[in-house]
């Protein structure tokens, strides 16, 4: 497997998706209060854009399957929602947490433990596929895309977030402030001063692969997409370090479609 492959199943398997913070304390680890508090700050404090911009219901009585599941939050989302759920992920202990997170809720999912470079399911088989937050992670990113086209019915549709190269985030946050005036470029380097993004990376021992896109690139690698449009979203004005603070908090709603940290594509095959 390749070396970034190991790295990301190292970086999730010790550090599950959404599974630190004072909020969780006193929570056992896999019971329901558990997750319910994941999925509860996701959507309320962490990533409250993700409701408004996810139409998590748009696969009411369809198939749907998530590349790259985590512990299982949106997918559980879609599924409450009336669709019908299929998710692979790579990391054991995503497919672990993300099992017990569908048994606790009563909820059915059929899920593997599968790379999305070569997603175990048939041709033409999905009406959505979705993916949060994955495909950045990956050294292969283009055949993943391919592969998810592959594996949707004609007319079904690719929801595909990925991290925004122009984003305030990736360009004041970590390039400008991290990397430079802090000098964590010169010591980590680009990839591994990327790495530091994810929870319990330092990029030197734990360094999983991080990249950003741009949507003109995005549109060129979704080429056999008959449709695609784009979204930008989840801006604060915390992403600008020191002067950010000098931004309005009723500002952040103009800026987050130019300046967020997600980019979003909706492609249709
Ligand atoms: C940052 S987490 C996001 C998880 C989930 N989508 C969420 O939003 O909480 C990245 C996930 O991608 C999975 N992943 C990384 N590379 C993968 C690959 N090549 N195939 C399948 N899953 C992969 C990791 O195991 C991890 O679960």
């Amino acid at each position: 497997m390749h070396l970034s492959k190991l790295e990301a199943q190292k970086q999730w398997n010790t550090n599950p998706c959404g599974g630190v913070g004072d909020h969780l304390a006193g929570l056992e680890v896999g019971s329901r209060a558990y997750f319910d508090e994941i999925r509860r700050s996701r959507y309320e404090d962490s990533d409250p854009w993700m409701p408004r911009v996810i139409d998590f219901g748009c696969a009411r009585g369809k198939r749907l399957l998530e590349i790259g599941h985590g512990i299982g939050t949106d997918l559980l989302t879609f599924a409450e929602y009336g669709a019908e759920v299929y998710g692979i992920d790579i990391t054991e202990e995503h497919h672990r947490l993300a099992t017990r997170n569908f048994d606790v809720h009563g909820q059915r999912a059929v899920l593997k433990l599968c790379d999305s470079a070569a997603i175990d399911f048939p041709a033409n088989y999905f009406d959505v596929v979705y993916s949060h937050g994955v495909l950045h992670h990956t050294p292969d990113t283009v055949r993943c895309i391919s592969e998810a086209y592959r594996v949707l019915k004609p007319d079904g549709l690719l929801i595909l977030s990925l991290y925004y190269r122009y984003s305030a985030f990736h360009l004041f946050s970590k390039l400008l402030y991290q990397g430079v005036l802090k000098g964590d470029l010169r010591r980590l380097g680009y990839r591994g001063l990327m790495a530091t993004i994810e929870y319990g990376a330092d990029g030197i021992t734990v360094k999983p692969l991080v990249k950003t896109y741009g949507r003109h690139q995005l549109r060129d690698i979704l080429a056999d997409f008959s449709q695609v449009r784009f979204a930008v979203a989840h801006f604060t004005r915390e992403h600008i370090p020191r002067i950010g603070r000098l931004i309005p908090r009723a500002a952040e709603k103009w800026l987050e479609p130019h300046l967020g940290w997600y980019v979003i594509a909706f492609a249709t095959k």
